[in-house]
């Protein structure tokens, strides 16, 4: 199948050997740029992007993506648009394929981005939901393909919340052949459709998948110690009984980063809630690669947008 056209929603639309295609694409277009090397190839494209959440690093990378390869993008904001006055999804959707050449959305129900993706079409790209987030997982891959020479065999542990972001990375990492351990506490697992995923693919790429609710153990020989925040966007009236669960046990502290590999990294989408999900001395050790990681947000999005409009 051709992934020119096709949505992005959960990852789980494309072969790890498409997302492999999409990973070489980023690095290209990524070693292109820091020459200084443009290439417009979404010369007068245009690229709708809807958010329902705020947002720095999404944003910003999809905007500079849409320009540096000829196109532009447009932020709308859903309380802005007609939607915030009712006007359904997918009228909506129907009405801004016909200007633009794809729909980027971020928004709080997952089913209102297969509602704009069955109603639009042009691709249409998760920019997050509650759900999932693989735009983020596409630049965490190539991160670590670039600092550790590899995907397939390593280790990554998760530990936190068993939220959007980790069952992306369940999703990407089994796809990829990267062995993910997942440390949450019981209430918080990732979602059990992703579990699933991640163990149908994890049989084709040989890598393990798992989920326990100890972070010491899942940490154990890491090659990669990746967390995220305590409280999403949109769940702050959680915050206290959610302190009270994740803190102290599933903070990523020097102490839990000694259990990791000598030479592990550590990896966090941002934005970083520091002192909550991790210290200031992980973050800003000379392990951290969450610039690197950011900066591959726009990277990949170039590679992906390029495919896919
Ligand atoms: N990581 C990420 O998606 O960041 P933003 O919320 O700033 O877009
Ligand atoms: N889990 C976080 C990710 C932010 C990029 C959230 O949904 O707020």
């Amino acid at each position: 199948m051709k992934i020119r056209g096709r949505d992005f929603l959960t990852m789980r639309e494309y072969s790890s050997k498409e997302i492999w295609q999409i990973l070489k694409a980023s690095k290209q277009l990524k070693k292109e740029a820091s020459t200084g090397r443009f290439r417009p190839l979404l010369k007068n494209k245009s690229l709708a992007m809807i958010f329902q959440k705020p947002s720095t690093r999404t944003r910003v990378s999809f905007e500079v993506a849409m320009r540096q390869l000829g196109g532009s993008a447009l932020y709308l904001s859903w309380n802005e648009l007609q939607l915030g006055r009712g006007e359904t999804v997918a009228d909506t959707a129907q009405v801004l394929a016909r200007y633009v050449d794809g729909i980027m959305a971020r928004v709080f129900t997952h089913s209102d981005l297969e509602e704009l993706a069955r109603n639009a079409d042009v691709p249409v790209v998760n920019g997050l939901s509650d759900l999932c987030h693989p735009v983020q997982i596409l630049a965490d891959l190539l991160t670590i393909w670039e600092k550790k020479g590899e995907l397939k065999g390593l280790k990554l542990t998760y530990v936190g919340d068993g939220n959007n972001v980790c069952n992306s990375l369940l999703l990407g990492c089994a796809m990829m052949g990267v062995n993910i351990s997942v440390a949450c506490p019981e209430r918080y697992k990732p979602d059990e459709r992703f579990i699933g995923w991640a163990e149908e693919e994890s049989k084709l790429s040989r890598a393990t998948v798992e989920i326990t609710s100890e972070p010491e153990q899942a940490a154990r020989k890491a090659d990669i110690v990746y967390t995220d925040v305590v409280v999403s966007m949109g769940q702050e009236a959680e915050r206290a009984e959610r302190e009270k669960v994740f803190l102290p046990k599933y903070r990523v502290s020097e102490d839990l980063f000694k259990s990791a590999s000598k030479d592990a990294i550590f990896m966090h989408d941002l934005p970083a809630h520091r002192g909550e999900e991790v210290t200031n001395e992980v973050i800003d050790g000379p392990r951290s690669v969450v610039w690197d990681q950011a900066e591959n947000r726009l990277h990949t999005t170039k590679g992906l947008l390029s495919l896919i409009i």
